[in-house]
């Protein structure tokens, strides 16, 4: 090995102390999947837009990234990004690829976006995000008359063909907000209404964003008929089902856009502040909406106890301040609607649930197992090694509690959330725990170990 690479592999491993207790204010950088959002619509918006707190980590640098490859212009001012719009068919011609980088909602979200121009686009990105399967997004953009070819297995570089988009009646079968998202953005340059039924709700800030934005759209929760049990009542049902419609084409509104804290990033530090004994931690200014807040509601039923203060909504999307303790939990079985509702902290659950009382199940996510890596397979194999008794199952995890844990050496795979997942395990284990490759929290969180050891 070269002195070189020996530096880099000694610089990015990172060792984590346990924690006596955490207490202090934990300012949480910009919201991933909104800054993502907040940068692609301003692109294809009229006029500029200025985006408040936009997160900072290396996704949405690659969105940014690349849609100044497509000819956006950008320049800061003071706290504010302002992005000068093109319209729905200005960006310019590419040869070279759109790298993406680590970033998948940055690909599937870009090859909806890019269904308005008329042109042949390649989308790349780094070794994990060509591992990872586009069928899901090409099917139905396909269905909406953009061309689309994929590398073998159905993963990228992919080739974009837009100029042609027409309106879609999409049921999809598995809440997907990526999926979603791809079709509604492509939807802005169709010229009649989409429809998107999704099975249960998932992350809506393209919705919110859209909406805020001048778009036509709606969301409204499906009801069925059923057989009331008193025939003078109306027999109707609230289902977990949603329809979502778009009138296209539409021309965007430029306009403020405001990034709340990004629940995702606050969710370790709630973890964290649960799990460390004598912790007291208020999170300010973060998300709060509930497609986003699934965790909170599970660890509500495990007996956590939060408090929000100064609930407001900005933007269109539910703000506020986080209260948290530590508490003891006791166990429970998570599936179904919730899942997509904490798809994004599931391998931190199951570090609280090496500490609940009882055993943990969670089911119905093998979504898991397509992300940045298997999370299923790595956060249990890495929660073993620190004495968790963890099994997995095709669809989820089976934890039992409470079981103390011990430093170890942790594979973090380059996975950002695995390295923060196991960060927060370390803080109650008994000895040093070491993670390799933790650069990688750069991708939604550079600050991440620096803002743990704040709080010591
Ligand atoms: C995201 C949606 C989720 C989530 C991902 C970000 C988004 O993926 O896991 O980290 O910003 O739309 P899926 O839509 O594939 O569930």
């Amino acid at each position: 090995m070269s002195e070189a690479s020996a530096e880099t592999t000694a610089t990015s491993a990172r060792r984590v102390r346990p924690a006596r207790k955490l207490t202090g204010v934990v300012s949480v950088p910009g919201d991933k999947s909104i800054s993502h959002r907040a940068l692609m619509l301003a692109a294809v918006a009229r006029g500029e837009s200025r985006i408040r707190n936009l997160a900072p980590g290396a996704d949405v640098a690659s969105t940014q990234h690349v849609l100044g490859q497509l000819g956006v212009r950008f320049r800061q001012d003071g706290e504010n990004l302002v992005v000068s719009g093109v319209g729905r068919d200005g960006f310019g011609g590419v040869e070279a690829p759109l790298d993406c980088g680590n970033s998948g909602t940055t690909i599937r979200l870009l090859a909806g976006l890019l269904a308005g121009t008329a042109r042949s686009y390649t989308l790349t990105g780094d070794e994990s995000l060509r591992s990872r399967p586009m069928n899901r997004i090409a099917a139905p953009l396909h269905q909406m008359g953009v061309g689309i070819e994929m590398a073998e297995g159905g993963r990228p570089p992919l080739i974009v063909r837009g100029g042609h988009a027409r309106p879609l009646d999409l049921r999809m079968d598995v809440a997907s907000a990526q999926v979603k998202s791809a079709v509604l953005l492509a939807a802005l340059s169709a010229e009649g209404m989409t429809h998107i039924h999704e099975p249960m709700p998932s992350r809506d800030h393209t919705e919110i964003m859209l909406a805020q934005m001048g778009a036509p759209i709606r969301t409204e929760q499906v009801v069925e008929q059923v057989e009331p049990a008193d025939p003078r009542r109306r027999g109707t049902r609230r289902t977990d089902e949603r329809r979502i419609t778009l009138l296209g084409p539409v021309d965007l509104e430029g306009g403020e856009l405001s990034v709340p804290g990004d629940f995702s990033t606050a969710a370790y530090f709630v973890a964290a502040g649960l799990l460390v004994r004598r912790s007291d931690l208020r999170i300010p200014g973060i998300g709060a909406n509930s497609t986003r807040t699934g965790l909170l509601a599970v660890l509500s039923t495990m007996g956590a106890r939060f408090t929000w203060h100064h609930r407001k909504t900005v933007c269109g999307e539910p703000v506020g301040d986080l209260h948290v303790e530590a508490t003891s939990l006791s166990a429970r079985k998570v599936s179904g609607k919730l899942i997509p509702r904490l798809i994004d902290e599931l391998p931190l659950l199951a570090v609280l649930a090496t500490q609940a009382d009882g055993t943990t199940v969670i089911r119905d996510a093998a979504e898991l197992r397509h992300k940045e890596s298997d999370r299923i397979e790595l956060v249990a194999d890495n929660l073993r090694r620190m004495g968790a008794r963890v099994g997995t199952l095709e669809d989820g995890l089976a934890i039992e509690g409470p079981t103390p844990l011990s430093g170890a050496d942790i594979t973090s795979a380059g996975d950002h959330r695995i390295a923060m997942t196991l960060a927060v395990a370390a803080l109650i284990a008994d000895g040093e725990t070491e993670i390799d490759d933790a650069d990688c929290v750069r991708i939604s969180c550079p600050g991440f170990f620096d803002m743990l050891d704040a709080l010591r």
